[in-house]
């Protein structure tokens, strides 16, 4: 019997302990509204007794429960930097006997990103408060398979006990006490053998996949009695994969007859059918499947039949989400999980699979007969209906969580890559030829991104976004979804962005992609990112990073993802900067056109002729990994560091600094709008300060409030960004890494400061050792790794180059994981997300 080795409620109103010189603030913490979500939502699970409650779970930000009007409730904003990968859930079970019980199955990677082990977070009100069963192995809630499901079960017939079937070779685990304690069931006859890409050194692609999904046989057993079926799905390809259990979890066997060709991606229940339903893909998901089957197993008779519904050349997907329709015998729908082009494809039978219509079809071919009204009206940003974008994409891609809510059969909802999807006129399927549903996004409320960087520029729009997986923003209004996001250039994934000191309306933002397909990854705006233009200086395929702009525009200093340190001035052709140490971190001089600093190791560096070259000037005391250099931007030289030692702050242009007291680690910095007109700027920082949080200090860092609470712990310090408005004191904005942009304002009266200036420690030791240390932090490797763009690189492989041969027009020319032909028979090849890159006329 294992033991929880940690059972302690987590609660809102939990306090947080201070160093005494640190006092704290009430904030109000928002979201900045982007709308739509912007990740992967791997499922949505509706509780079978309490109509309308539903939740939805996503891989690095969270689960939410649904509200009535459509919206969703954020259930894990508490999760702060110790707790960060509470925020990968790779299950969710809804207690169908006690709706207010749910258990969430968390933690981020299997591998060594996530060096922490696993927990079921246990609720009893809905989500509102959570209590963790730390389990004896990690969780991998952003790991390949992630979107199979759900391997968190509660017996319908008896809800103390419940199932979890992990990953990575540790079988299937019981507890019996509402998940406090875990025992792992030893007569379960597989752990998995499924590994995606053994050749990845990583641990991410090549660790097993193990325990797929848990599906209770409600119709077996009686109330109160443990239920004797279960059955349970594990990733094996050819070789047993369903197994199934008729004495309660005592004794197991392969069910007969199955056809393991493939992996088992999700086994529903449909009751009234006594049938379990389960769909197959040759991949584990997400991004991946170009085939795979459904089938359809009568419990009654011990019978498989294929139900797949379509065949031939038709299928070149797998198959992910299955929902049922709990009030219509035999209504049922699938989706394919990755039908890149020319869209996704949903499938419904409302005869048990005998017959299957698509929600679109060829007319003649290219043209589609599309079954529904598209409705991005909560995320115009979303659709290939902002008229400036080259998406073609409108239904979505990996698609493995669908559901029918079981109370009401015109409402469903199913998650994408990028949003969630659904509608409430779902019976208008059913009318024939005529049918046209509305398909609507759905995720109001889920802000699921992975923000990169951040600006608050002094005048034009107070922020503007670079955002991982959905390129970014100009937020207009805060609290309204923007119409549009960055375009043309497009960019997959844009890693920073910043803007010119004395002409704050020029931009540069990066992008990631390393194809070819998305053009150079620099672009450059000079109405504050309405419209860009890609930097013609940039060299093909090369991308990422950071990059610092020079006050007055016009020179651009680029810390590419391979650590290249990059310089170009007029958009002429980038040069290596060879004076700085590929390590360093950078910026740029708010008002002097020809400074630029960078921060490694120890030391500060300096360039005063337009980042040519760079000299070492001052010393970070006995740092070993600056974070951010930030400058003020209204006074040359006036320079703030944060490392892995502190908070270092300079007036001389960086020649020399100061510890900030009491600061013993600082992450993302920013300076923002000063407390009195013409006063120093305020200072925020996700810093350790006697604990790590998030502190803002209006005397220069002499005295530090604590701005956010129990309730709000934004997830990894170390991977968020902050900006702070130069306009609104007090207003700073914490991009997190999938739980989207928070923005938060003073509620509360500030604390009467009770330091003085002279409890800070002068450390005015100048240097010119160049120091050229790489040290890897928790801060850089989890900010690279836990980004949902990290994952799907890892999984991926570089678009072969010896690929040969030409793409015919409409078929596939790029993207992750293609090792097909890149160039076009005919027409242009044009990226349509991250996975897909098509040949369009010309
Ligand atoms: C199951 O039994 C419990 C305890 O006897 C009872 O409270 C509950 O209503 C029963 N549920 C059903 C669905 O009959
Ligand atoms: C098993 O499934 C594969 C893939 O769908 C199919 O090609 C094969 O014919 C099936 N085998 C049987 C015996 O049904
Ligand atoms: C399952 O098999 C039984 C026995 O042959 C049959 O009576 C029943 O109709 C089947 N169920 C379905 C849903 O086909
Ligand atoms: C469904 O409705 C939309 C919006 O009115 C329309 O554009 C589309 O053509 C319709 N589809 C069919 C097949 O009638
Ligand atoms: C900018 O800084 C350089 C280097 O310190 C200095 O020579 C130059 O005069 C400064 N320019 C302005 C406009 O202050
Ligand atoms: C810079 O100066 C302007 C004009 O005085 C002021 O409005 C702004 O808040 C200052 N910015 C910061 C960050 O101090």
């Amino acid at each position: 019997m294992l033991r929880p080795t940690l059972l302690a409620t987590v609660s809102v109103a939990a306090a947080i302990s201070l160093v005494a010189a640190v006092s704290s603030q009430t904030y109000t913490w928002k979201n900045v509204k982007i709308g739509g979500g912007g990740g992967f939502v791997p499922n949505i699970v509706f509780n079978p007794s309490q109509k309308g409650l539903a939740f939805a779970r996503t891989d690095i930000g969270g689960a939410y429960r649904l509200n009535s009007d459509d919206s969703w409730t954020p259930l894990l904003d508490f999760v702060d930097d110790a707790r960060w990968n509470y925020w990968g859930v790779d299950a969710i079970a809804t207690d169908p006997v006690d709706p207010n019980r749910l258990y969430l199955a968390t933690g981020m990677y299997t591998n060594s990103w996530d060096p922490n082990n696993g927990q079921i977070l246990i609720s009893t009100d809905q989500g509102k408060t959570f209590t963790p069963s730390v389990l004896p192995f990690k969780v991998g809630g952003n790991m390949p398979g992630r979107g199979m499901g759900e391997r968190l079960a509660i017996d319908p017939n008896s809800h103390n006990i419940l199932y979890f079937g992990a990953r990575s070779g540790h079988g299937l685990y019981k507890s019996t006490d509402y998940g406090a304690t875990w025992t792992q069931v030893k007569k379960f006859p597989s752990v998995g053998t499924y590994v995606a890409d053994p050749t990845d050194t990583t641990g991410y692609n090549n660790d097993i996949m193990g325990l797929a999904w848990v599906t209770f046989d409600s119709t077996s057993g009686s109330n109160g009695t443990a239920t004797p079926r279960i059955f349970v799905g594990v990733a094996n390809k050819g070789s047993d994969n369903v197994f199934v259990s008729n004495d309660a979890g005592s004794t197991w066997t392969a069910v007969a007859g199955q056809n393991n060709t493939f992996l088992p991606h999700k086994g529903a229940l449909s009751v009234a059918e006594k049938s379990l339903y389960i769909s197959y893909s040759d991949g584990s998901g997400p991004y991946d499947g170009t085939s795979g089957s459904v089938w359809k197993y009568n419990i009654t008779a011990g019978t498989w039949k294929d139900v797949t519904p379509v065949s031939g050349s038709d299928l070149y997907f797998g198959f992910g989400g299955v929902a049922i329709d709990a009030q219509r015998p035999g209504t049922i729908m699938v989706a394919a999980l990755n039908s890149w082009w020319p869209d996704g494809q949903i499938f419904r039978s409302t005869d048990g699979g005998a017959t299957w219509t698509g929600l679109w079809a060829w007319q003649s071919y290219p043209t589609l007969n599309r079954y529904y009204a598209y409705d991005d009206s909560l995320a115009p940003w979303i659709g290939p209906d902002d008229t400036i974008d080259t998406l073609t994409m409108q239904i979505g891609w990996m698609m493995e969580g669908l559901s029918i809510d079981p109370f009401d059969s015109n409402h469903w909802l199913y998650g994408t890559g990028e949003t969630i999807y659904g509608g409430h006129d779902l019976l208008e399927w059913d009318a024939g030829t005529s049918r046209n549903i509305t398909l609507k996004s759905l995720a109001d409320g889920v802000e699921e991104t992975s923000v990169q960087g951040l600006i608050s520029p002094p005048s034009g729009p107070h922020l503007i976004s670079a955002i991982g997986d959905v390129d970014g923003f100009v937020h207009n209004d805060l609290d309204t979804a923007p119409q549009v996001s960055f375009s043309n250039p497009t960019y997959s994934s844009s890693s920073d962005i910043d803007y010119a000191g004395n002409k704050p309306a020029t931009i540069a933002r990066v992008g990631t992609a390393t194809d070819g397909s998305q053009g150079k990854q620099i672009a450059i705006s000079s109405d504050a990112g309405t419209t860009w233009s890609q930097d013609y200086g940039a060299a093909d395929d090369v991308a990422g990073g950071k990059i610092a702009l020079s006050a007055d525009g016009d020179t651009i200093l680029w810390k590419t993802s391979s650590n290249a340190i990059l310089r170009s001035q007029y958009t002429n052709a980038f040069t290596t900067v060879s004076s700085l140490p590929s390590s360093a971190v950078i910026a740029s001089d708010k008002k002097n056109n020809s400074i630029f600093y960078g921060a490694s190791g120890s030391s500060l560096y300096i360039s005063t002729d337009g980042a040519l070259t760079f000299s070492a000037a001052g010393s970070l005391g006995s740092s070993t990994s600056p974070f951010r250099v930030i400058v003020n931007p209204n006074v040359t030289g006036d320079v703030w560091v944060s490392t892995d030692k502190g908070l270092f702050h300079s007036t001389d242009s960086g020649s020399s600094f100061s510890a900030v007291s009491g600061v013993t680690q600082a992450w993302s910095i920013a300076l923002g709008a000063p407390k009195a007109f013409g006063g120093y700027p305020t200072i925020f920082a996700a810093a350790n300060i006697g604990g790590v949080g998030y502190f803002r200090s209006d005397d220069a860092g002499v005295n530090w409030v604590q701005i956010n609470d129990a309730a709000h712990g934004f997830g990894s310090a170390s991977a968020n960004v902050l900006a702070a408005d130069p306009r609104v004191y007090g207003r700073v904005y914490i991009g997190t890494n999938g739980r989207g942009i928070f923005y938060g304002d003073a509620s509360g009266a500030a604390p009467a400061p009770t330091a003085t200036a002279t409890s800070t420690t002068a450390t005015t030791v100048k240097t010119t050792t160049a120091s050229t240390s790489s040290t890897t932090t928790k801060a850089s490797s989890t900010t690279a790794s836990s980004t949902t763009t990290k994952a799907s690189t890892t999984t991926s492989t570089a678009p072969s180059s010896t690929a040969t041969g030409t793409a015919p027009l409409y078929g596939q020319c790029g993207g992750i994981g293609w090792t097909g032909p890149t160039v076009c028979a005919s027409g242009t090849c044009v990226e349509q997300n991250d996975y897909y890159s098509q040949c369009i006329p010309s």
